[in-house]
């Protein structure tokens, strides 16, 4: 998978993809990740890549010509376009896995105070990564490439995200335990030292199920379904 990711200020993903599992991936050529300024792109004459805004207000609104040169330059026939935005879709597990299958990303980091409209012309996915807003788009797209690329089949076991919560029934994850067996008092709990597999099973469900109804009653109703 090749990502590309349009942003203004591209030295805040220093370190961001340079450890741990999306480092091997990149090391891997699972996936290739390019970061591009595409304030390198504006054609006026002192830099600017935003505006104020027509029917006034307050703010800069970045401004269509610089992103869609650079959308241009780098789209190609599979291209799938994603803007990041607080006014986007809520970004879910569901679409970090449709997104895993894809050939090539471009993610459009939004900043200061919006964006011209025109912009989603060149757009096929807007998407929000939860209802705060950030300053800009480039932590919610540090969050997509690291959920996106995880996902990408060899980059870790498969059965590690075939077990993560909002996959499985649609559960929080279950509690997990290791060594030592008692910590400060507290102890592991007898089930998980049994050595019965079927046991282990129904007790991990029924916690699951437990701290779902307890945390997160939502995705017992299937607002968050995948299908
Ligand atoms: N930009 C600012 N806030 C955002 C959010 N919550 N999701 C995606 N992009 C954003």
């Amino acid at each position: 998978m090749k990502i590309d990711i349009l942003t203004l200020f591209p030295n805040m993903f220093n370190g961001a993809f340079e450890e741990s599992i999306i480092k091997r991936a990149i090391d891997s050529s699972k996936v290739e990740i390019k970061l591009h300024n595409f304030r390198e792109y504006t054609k006026d004459p002192h830099g600017k890549v935003d505006d104020t805004p027509y029917g006034g207000g307050p703010g800069m609104v970045l401004s269509c010509q610089p992103i869609f040169d650079c959308v241009e330059k780098l789209k190609g026939e599979k291209t799938k376009v994603i803007l990041l935005t607080p006014s986007g879709i809520k970004y879910q597990q569901k679409i970090a896995y449709d997104l895993s299958h894809e050939e090539h990303l471009i993610i459009i980091c939004g900043h200061y105070e919006g964006f011209d409209e025109r912009i989603c012309s060149i757009v096929d996915l807007e998407l929000s990564i939860g209802d705060y807003v950030l300053t800009g788009g480039e932590i919610p797209a540090m969050v997509l490439v690291d959920s996106i690329v995880r996902l990408i089949p060899g980059v870790i076991n498969e059965r590690s995200h075939l077990e993560d919560s909002f996959n499985s029934n649609y559960l929080l994850d279950y509690p997990n335990y290791t060594k030592p067996r008692v910590f400060k008092g507290m102890e592991v709990p007898d089930v998980l030292l049994s050595g019965d597999h079927e046991k282990i099973k129904e007790w991990r469900y029924n916690e699951s199920l437990k701290r779902t109804k307890e945390r997160r009653p939502d995705l017992l109703k299937g607002d968050d379904s995948l299908e």
